[in-house]
């Protein structure tokens, strides 16, 4: 029987993957391995700290659910999810800077038209938001389906609402470019809003004193065929909490400068009922492929 030492138990499970058939798999584990043995020996983990560790993501586990995703919200909490993003978007060739995800990408978005009001549910500043979808040279592309999101303006996402299930989406829709490449919307200003803390991941932030904040913004999923799937959201610029996103998700070339008007007219030459915000945003795809991710499926009751 083989006795290890501190350091030789590391090599020991190291070599126990080495008939690992996937090389990829092998790499992984080892390389998981290695870096959890370093953790545990740098903090001279304790068995309290142990146990505490398995009680906590126990709970993570436990609160997923088909609408509700805890180990990605620690994910994004840990900087591991824009980390991933990173390493996976590092020659960005001057196609827009990416971002997270995050959980309310639900899966109600409708191909609207035009110029349509999405947030008719709910209460704030009016927006109006303009903007085009080209390639890396400027050449506007047509029949991209691109999908918007966004808090309203109590920080809250449709989904999150008990109405939902009986109204419906708000707040979200889907924009197919039109020739130039263009497509724009009526919505209303979003506000910032903390992250979910009713669960373990939500508690430890809380714990540990940092500010739950995201700063105000809007999401966009764009899909043109031959080119990258671009997850990206635009921020309202002067937002109090752009230095301090609880996901770590903010990129200055993401900040928008949404400027209050008071021009009755709106850029479709429709009139304006009173003032209202104008965010512009160019987006500039990267030439590729890959597949958009597919939404959560929604359950209106666990969705908060
Ligand atoms: C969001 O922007 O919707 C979001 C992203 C990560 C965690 C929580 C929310
Ligand atoms: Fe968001």
């Amino acid at each position: 029987m083989t006795q290890f030492s501190e350091s030789e138990l590391t090599a020991a499970v190291v070599k126990s993957f080495d008939a690992t058939p996937d090389l990829r798999a092998k790499f992984l584990l080892q390389e998981l391995v290695k870096s959890l043995h370093d953790f545990v020996r740098r903090t001279d983990l304790t068995f309290d700290e142990w146990g505490y560790a398995i009680d906590f993501l126990t709970r993570t586990g436990q609160k997923c659910s088909d609408s509700r995703q805890e180990f990605i919200l620690l994910s994004d909490v840990l900087g591991v999810s824009m980390l991933v993003d990173a390493v996976n978007h590092r020659e960005r060739e001057g196609a827009t800077e990416t971002t997270v995800l995050g959980p309310f990408y639900v899966g109600e978005h409708r191909p609207t038209p035009h110029g349509t009001d999405i947030s008719t549910q709910a209460a704030g500043e009016k927006m109006f938001v303009t903007s085009r979808v080209t390639d890396l040279e400027g050449k506007p592309l047509a029949g991209a389906a691109v999908d918007v999101w966004h808090a309203d303006g109590d920080g809250f996402y449709d989904s999150q609402r008990p109405s939902y299930e009986a109204e419906g989406p708000s707040s979200r829709a889907r924009f197919i470019t039109d020739a130039d490449g263009r497509f724009y919307f009526r919505t209303i200003l979003p506000h910032s809003y903390p992250i979910p803390t009713d669960g373990p991941v939500g508690d430890m932030i809380l714990r540990v004193r940092r500010p739950a904040m995201r700063p105000a913004h809007v999401h966009f999923l764009i899909d043109a065929h031959g080119y990258e799937p671009l997850i990206t959201h635009v921020f309202i610029g002067g937002d109090e909490h752009l230095d301090r996103d609880v996901v770590f998700g903010v990129k200055q070339e993401l900040i928008s400068r949404v400027e209050r008007q008071t021009d009755p007219v709106m850029p479709d030459g429709k009139l304006a009922a009173g003032p209202w915000h104008l965010m512009t945003y160019e987006f500039r795809m990267k030439p590729g492929d890959g597949a958009a991710p597919k939404p959560m499926k929604i359950k209106v009751a666990e969705a908060a």
